[in-house]
């Protein structure tokens, strides 16, 4: 297969969605190396998955810090290789009201979801480029990252930000043999609300009465009628043999998304509308 002996390097790959990307790698013959900060949950992935230190290796890394970033990278390279293949998955879905926000709030959260992305990029990609070697990355952003969904405007931000940082650098890296696509993934039946619980700093705000319905809600619908992980895994790699642009994982466009591009599109029309109709004030440009 086209991921035969090539080393992919997945973030957040010990549980969920990063388990179903690295489950799918591992039986197209690809080596991995999974990165994860949760420690126990590495260990359960390196037991269940049983396949030896010569094609799977575990390491354990926040994608928030650069230095433990540089040295999760090296010890890769010395146990397994070259990175041709990376997968910028981790991710919390933490969030909390306007009125609740900090700086810490903000810096950690678009320190994992966002920076825990270019992280990986800045990390791996001058090697895949002076290597000349073809090379694909895969960044996971949400539906959340294509429309508002009336909460979590930190975890939107964040899942913004990674599709536009995914499409202009795929159009910038087209012509260097290295392809990018963005997962967009909806409901996957994972514990991400859980597991973001668990690794929720002190630091971290509590949530309102508000956010916490929320995110219950959120879990249970992810459980019960979330995408099974492993099927999601197949569909990213399906799409990085086709070097895909884009991932999704339902056949939905979701309402909040059609809204809002009417919504842009109905600003647009009003403002050619309006400016056709300016009369420029000389005097006050002159000002
Ligand atoms: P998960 O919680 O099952 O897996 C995420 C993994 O990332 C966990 O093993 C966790 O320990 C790890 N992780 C968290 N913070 C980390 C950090 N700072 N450094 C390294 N590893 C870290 O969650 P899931 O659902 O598999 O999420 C994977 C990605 O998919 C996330 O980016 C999430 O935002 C995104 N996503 C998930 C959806 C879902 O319905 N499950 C929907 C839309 C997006």
């Amino acid at each position: 297969s086209d991921f035969e002996g090539r080393l992919a390097f997945v973030t957040g790959g010990a549980r969920g969605i990063g388990l179903g990307i690295v489950r799918a790698l591992l039986r197209r013959g690809a080596n991995v190396a999974i990165a994860d900060i949760s420690a126990d949950a590495l260990e359960r992935a390196g037991d269940l998955l049983a396949t030896g230190p010569e094609r799977l290796r575990c390491y354990r890394l926040d994608v928030a810090d650069r230095e433990q970033y540089a040295e999760a990278a090296a010890k890769v390279q010395r146990d397994l290789g070259d990175v041709t293949l990376l997968f910028n998955n981790a991710g919390i879905i933490d969030s909390v009201s306007p009125a609740r926000a900090t700086f810490e709030m903000w810096d950690y959260a678009m320190g994992i979801n966002l920076a825990g992305v270019y992280n990986g990029i800045q990390t791996f990609l001058p090697g895949m480029l002076a290597a000349g070697a073809r090379g694909h990355i895969v960044n996971t952003s949400s539906e959340a990252g294509l429309h508002p969904a009336g909460s979590g405007f930190l975890y939107h931000a964040s899942k913004y930000a990674v599709v536009g940082l995914s499409e202009s650098l795929r159009a910038e890296l087209a012509h260097l043999g290295i392809g990018v696509s963005v997962l967009f993934p909806g409901p996957v039946a994972t514990d991400i609300v859980e597991n973001t619980r668990q690794l929720r700093p002190d630091t971290a705000p509590t949530h309102s009465a508000r956010v916490t319905q929320i995110l219950d809600t959120a879990h249970q619908i992810l459980n019960a009628h979330g995408a099974s992980p492993n099927g999601v895994g197949e569909l990213v790699l399906r799409a990085v043999e086709s070097n895909a642009p884009y991932i999704a994982t339902r056949n939905a466009i979701p309402e909040h998304l059609r809204q809002r591009t009417e919504a842009i599109a109905a600003a647009m029309a009003d403002a050619e509308a309006f400016l056709a109709n300016f009369q420029p004030d000389p005097a006050a440009d002159q000002a």
